[in-house]
């Protein structure tokens, strides 16, 4: 089923939900969307006038946005700057999602054009986004499990065999939704395969701020850097504000690497015309020059999954993700039972794992995942940690669900 006919993963969950009653007010954990103090040190650099909006952003104002974003990037991953070019190694995005939305359109549209399709390889389960890239130019999906990535560098055989037919691929680190995150080895196979089977290797790494201290995740770029791949050859990192500074409402992202990739997304994009505004501009240049508000954010997470962790001790199926912050739960029954029965009794919204699967295969093997975001209020923690055990011992042990499934 093409995406423009398919229901979004949140859409889907409504319709599931649709009609179940329930009381008191609604938990909202099936969405990521992070809840976060406000950065207010940040946002106060936003100019409050808005003169600015009567013009078009000025290009030295998204020049000054690069720079801040490249020292970013090398204090982040240890590149060296005098090897990096801001201006053509980084293009601004309104988000990250619409960058990966355009990345195969705006890469491989000559090919396209002259009707040779290419083939796009994306994590499964995985955020929806790629497929709906993949699909939106006809595009030969294939798909590639975080076990199989896992395999990569254990296994004497390649269990994924068909690399040369790829040129694009989308990997995800830390993962949404199991929040696993790649190691440098990884990264070094991938980065290697995609040289010797020339493909574009994009890694999303949109949570990449969201950790247990000490353990920062390794970026593509940096693993790069690391093996002497200083120019980035066919490699592309995407990092965005929604997650790393809780402003998703900003819609400020960016994509990194590749000078000859970049310029073709910096061409595509000069009539594509997603621009930001001057505001957007400003606000992302204070985001990202500032790291106490991401140290504080991070803390905030850490602390919501060590009560988590508590709350779920005794639950042998929990596991604290590397990264991110999602819950990736089997919950020992169907999920969508499940879901309908967290919903009604305690009011709590979480999303089948099925739900962001791209395979018949994975959509099989999800049957009892779910995917909890931890984007609660720290004090409900106790109650949708009981409410989600106790709606795991009822599904386990009944076939329905009130009146809603047969
Ligand atoms: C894996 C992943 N990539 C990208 C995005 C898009 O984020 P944004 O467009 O807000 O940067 C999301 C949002 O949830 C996500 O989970």
């Amino acid at each position: 089923m093409h995406f423009s006919e398919r229901l979004y993963p949140q859409a889907r969950l409504g319709m599931l939900l649709n009609g179940i009653e329930t009381e008191g007010n609604v938990i909202d954990l099936s969405i990521g969307e992070p809840n976060v103090p406000l950065a207010q040190d940040v946002l106060s650099q936003i100019p409050d006038g808005f003169e600015a909006l009567t013009q078009y952003p000025k290009p030295a104002l998204q020049f000054e946005l690069q720079e801040t974003i490249a020292r970013w990037l090398s204090r982040r991953y240890k590149l060296d700057l005098q090897c990096f070019s801001a201006k053509d190694q980084i293009t601004i995005l309104a988000g990250s999602r619409e960058g990966i939305f355009m990345l195969p359109i705006a890469l491989f549209n000559h090919q396209l054009q002259h009707g040779q399709p290419i083939t796009v390889a994306m994590p499964d389960p995985g955020y929806p986004i790629y497929l709906a890239s993949a699909e939106n130019v006809g595009a030969k999906v294939q798909t590639i499990s975080q076990t199989q990535l896992s395999e990569l560098t254990t296994s004497e055989l390649d269990v994924y065999a068909c690399w040369a037919e790829i040129d694009l691929m989308f990997v995800c680190s830390p993962s949404n939704p199991t929040g696993e995150v790649l190691s440098l080895l990884q990264w070094t196979r991938l980065i290697e395969l995609a040289k010797e089977y020339q493909f574009i290797l994009v890694a999303d790494e949109c949570y990449s701020e969201i950790y247990s201290e000490p353990f920062a995740p390794t970026g593509l770029l940096e693993a790069c850097a690391k093996m002497g791949n200083s120019k980035f050859e066919n490699c592309l990192a995407i990092h965005s504000l929604s997650k790393r500074s809780g402003l998703p409402g900003l819609r400020s992202g960016f994509i990194a690497g590749d000078t000859h990739l970049i310029k073709s997304l910096q061409s595509y994009r000069n009539y594509h015309g997603v621009s930001l505004s001057s505001i957007q501009l400003k606000g992302s240049q204070a985001a990202w020059s500032d790291e106490q508000h991401v140290l504080s954010n991070r803390q905030v997470y850490g602390r919501k999954f060590d009560e988590f962790s508590k709350q779920f001790s005794d639950l042998s199926c929990y596991q604290m993700p590397a990264g991110g912050f999602y819950i990736w739960l089997d919950v020992g029954c169907p999920a969508e039972k499940f879901c309908q029965r967290l919903y009604q009794e305690f009011a709590i919204k979480v999303l089948p794992g099925h739900y962001l699967a791209v395979s018949d295969l994975t959509v099989e093997a999800l049957q009892q995942y779910v995917r909890i975001a931890v984007v609660c209020e720290q004090e409900d923690i106790p109650f949708i940690g009981q409410a989600i055990k106790q709606t795991m011992q009822f599904c386990c042990h009944s076939n329905s669900v009130g009146g809603h499934v047969a």
